[in-house]
């Protein structure tokens, strides 16, 4: 009998191609009564497929007994309880390397159409302002700032090298400093107060929740910028509000949310602030990777039970096939 897949959240038709024929698909978006389905298909559900948004609910993983996989279509999975899966031998995988460069591009977009201006001069072309008011006051130089990067992982590390043509000065915060050329803080409110832009792309999850706090965004300035692409809950958004609110922070570029799609009101009207839906890894290109990989780990383990990519608490539960630099 064909194993049970439940789809939470949307993919590509490329991703839904490759998985037809080889496992029952069930969406999750399209399903009214989802404990009627649950009870009746539940225990036919072997694998998951969901995304860093979604999660899995622990009720519905009560529901499908023989869950084996959850497989994420994104490298963040704090939506996911990886310690009830894991207590209940059910493996996570998720999608790292494939899209370290497109989250730190966006990243590196924010920067410059902070500093530069960009939304800005765009809206005065457009109103025609150009030929009427005539040139548009210079803006802020994107190049040689001193930079912090809140999490130098593998987004942080790619961030990092694209920031070094733009001259910036690099320091980090990590739990522990690693092996690289660039300056390390023990402390987070001290990178803060040492650099002008202070980029979060450190994992979202219960250890990094609220820790850009009102400290951290007093630190950074009235003239600095914060540029989040990591996940809301890393930065206390009220604080943050205020803080520009306030003139106690100077800008700030934001990709995330902490109830997404939901922006607080008061930062849609900020000319300090530019504002874009969660699209850190969202190209063409980059989804199709991420969709390839997502894929990859189910069709991998319904074939021979291993994964290419699990998440670094499932590794000993995993049998890992030897195609993936994790
Ligand atoms: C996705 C992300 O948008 O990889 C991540 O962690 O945040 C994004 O690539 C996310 O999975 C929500 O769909």
């Amino acid at each position: 009998m064909t194993a049970g897949l439940l789809i939470i959240g949307d993919i590509t038709t490329e991703m839904r191609d490759r998985l037809e024929g080889r496992l029952a698909l069930h969406d999750a978006h399209r399903i009214d009564d989802m404990s009627a389905f649950l009870d009746r298909e539940g225990g036919r559900i072997r694998y998951a497929l969901t995304d860093g948004h979604y999660g899995v609910p622990r009720d519905w993983m009560d529901a499908m007994p023989d869950l084996a996989l959850i497989s994420n279509y994104g490298v963040g999975y704090d939506a996911i309880d990886v310690g009830l899966s894991l207590s209940r031998n059910v493996l996570v995988t998720h999608t790292p390397q494939v899209l370290n460069d497109e989250v730190a591009t966006t990243a590196l977009m924010l920067m410059l159409a902070s500093y530069r201006n960009l939304l800005a001069s765009d809206a005065y072309v457009r109103a025609g302002r150009w030929v009427g008011e005539g040139h548009i006051k210079p803006s802020r130089s994107a190049d040689s700032r001193r930079v912090g990067i809140l999490g130098l992982g593998r987004i942080g590390l790619a961030l990092a090298r694209k920031l070094e043509p733009f001259h910036a000065e690099i320091a980090y915060h990590n739990r522990s400093p690693r092996d690289v050329p660039y300056r390390y803080y023990d402390d987070l409110a001290a990178l803060a107060a040492a650099c002008e832009v202070l980029f979060v792309v450190t994992p979202g999850g219960d250890e990094t929740r609220g820790i850009v706090d009102r400290r951290v965004l007093d630190a950074l300035g009235p003239e600095g910028l914060l540029v989040n692409v990591s996940r809301g809950s890393v930065v206390d958004e009220p604080e943050l509000v205020a803080a520009l609110q306030e003139g106690r922070l100077g800008a700030a570029g934001l990709d995330v949310f902490a109830d997404e799609p939901h922006v607080p009101p008061s930062l849609l009207t900020m000319p300090n602030v530019v504002l874009t839906p969660h699209i850190g890894s969202a190209t063409v290109e980059t989804r199709r990777a991420m969709g390839n990989l997502v894929v990859d780990n189910l069709l991998q383990h319904l074939a021979d039970g291993r994964v290419i990519s699990p998440v670094p608490e499932c590794r000993d539960l995993a049998t890992i096939a030897d195609r993936f630099d994790a």
